[in-house]
Parts: C-alpha cells; structure tokens; sequence
C-alpha cells in the first residue's frame, strides 16, 4: 500500500506529488527552504515552516456551514469511490482521519488543493469550481475533527495552513 502511494504523480506541473512528499518542496516550499537555508537552521525545517504557516488545521480555519456546502458537494462528486463517510473503498482511497493525515502532516491545504483541482474527481478532473473544492476541503477537515471557527476558508488562505497530525 506504502509503495503505491509514494508512485502517485497526480501530475502538478512542476510539483510532482511524490516529490512533493519526499521533499517537501513545492511553491511556497523552496523560499522557505532559502529561508532554512539563511537561517542556519539544520534541523530546523520545523521552525522555518511556522515563520511562513501561522496557521494550521487546528486553528479553526473553516465554519461548519461551509462543510455543509462541502459535505453536499462530496456526496455527488467523490463519495462513489471515497466512500459515504470518506473512509474509502476499493475505488478510492479514505479522505479523513489518522492515516489520511498523517500522510498529508507537513504539507498545507493549498498542496492538497492543488492535488485534488487537478486529479480530481478522477472521473472528471477539474470540474468543479473552486469554491466547491474549497469547501470540500472544510468537510474534509470537519470529518477529521479539526475545530470549526468564526470565518470560512478562503482559496487565498489555503497556501498559509499547515496540515498538522497533533496540535502544537
Ligand atoms: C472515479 C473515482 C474517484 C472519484 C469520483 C474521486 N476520486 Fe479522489 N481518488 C481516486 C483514486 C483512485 C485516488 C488515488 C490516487 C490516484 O491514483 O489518483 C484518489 C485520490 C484522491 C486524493 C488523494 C488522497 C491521498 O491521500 O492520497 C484526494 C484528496 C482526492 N482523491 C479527493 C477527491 C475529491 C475531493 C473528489 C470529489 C470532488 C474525488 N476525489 C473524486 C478516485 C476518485
């Protein structure tokens, strides 16, 4: 299962999913690995992704009537090979919870747009409107029990919050 996903290329011009993964470097990622970089920071990719990402899914980044919007949206583009509770399937894999998170930890909810306005729904790439993915993404984080907040998550914001497995 392990090698299958690292295999993915969901063809991001120029960031490559895997590479995404393996680097850590992609759009915002190679300033901030100058950044490290300037810094002088050996193992400090940590602190230099907190200066660039203030945000993080546990800041209450998204309100639950935008999952709501969101949740209808799965339901008619996603659920038929993600699952009905986005547990996944034998046409999809799960969109939420521990195992979905942990291999998207460190990345932002930008990486994870870009992945899923591209590839996605994989019977018909980039159909959506962005809003739709934008609250696709809120049900997705409401499925993985990250608070809700007062404002909905913009396409703007996406790229400034970290995808965090704990609370720091
Ligand atoms: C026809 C089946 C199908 C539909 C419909 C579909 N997906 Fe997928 N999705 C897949 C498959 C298969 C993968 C595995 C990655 C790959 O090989 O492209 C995937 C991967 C993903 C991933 C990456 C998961 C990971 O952690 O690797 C995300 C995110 C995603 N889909 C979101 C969506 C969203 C959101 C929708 C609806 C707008 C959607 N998908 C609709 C089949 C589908």
């Amino acid at each position: 299962m392990a090698t299958q996903r690292n295999q993915r290329n969901f063809g991001v011009p120029g960031c490559g999913y895997a590479a995404a993964r393996r680097l850590r470097l992609c759009g915002a990622g190679l300033a901030l690995a100058a950044l490290v970089g300037w810094l002088g920071f050996t193992t400090g990719e940590a602190a230099g992704r907190l200066e660039a990402q203030e945000q993080s899914t546990w800041s209450g980044v998204y309100t639950s009537a935008q999952a709501s919007r969101g949740e209808e949206v799965y339901h008619s583009s996603c659920s038929v090979c993600h699952g009905d509770d986005l547990s996944g399937g034998e046409m999809g894999p799960g969109l939420a919870g521990n195992s979905f998170i942990s291999f998207w930890d460190g990345l932002s909810l930008g990486d994870l747009y870009n992945v899923m306005s591209v590839s996605m729904p994989q019977d018909n790439p980039g159909s959506l409107d962005t809003a739709q993915y934008v609250d696709v993404i809120a049900y997705m984080l409401q499925e993985s029990e990250f608070p809700t907040g007062d404002g909905e998550l913009s396409e703007g914001a996406l790229g400034d919050v970290a995808i965090q497995a704990e609370a720091q």
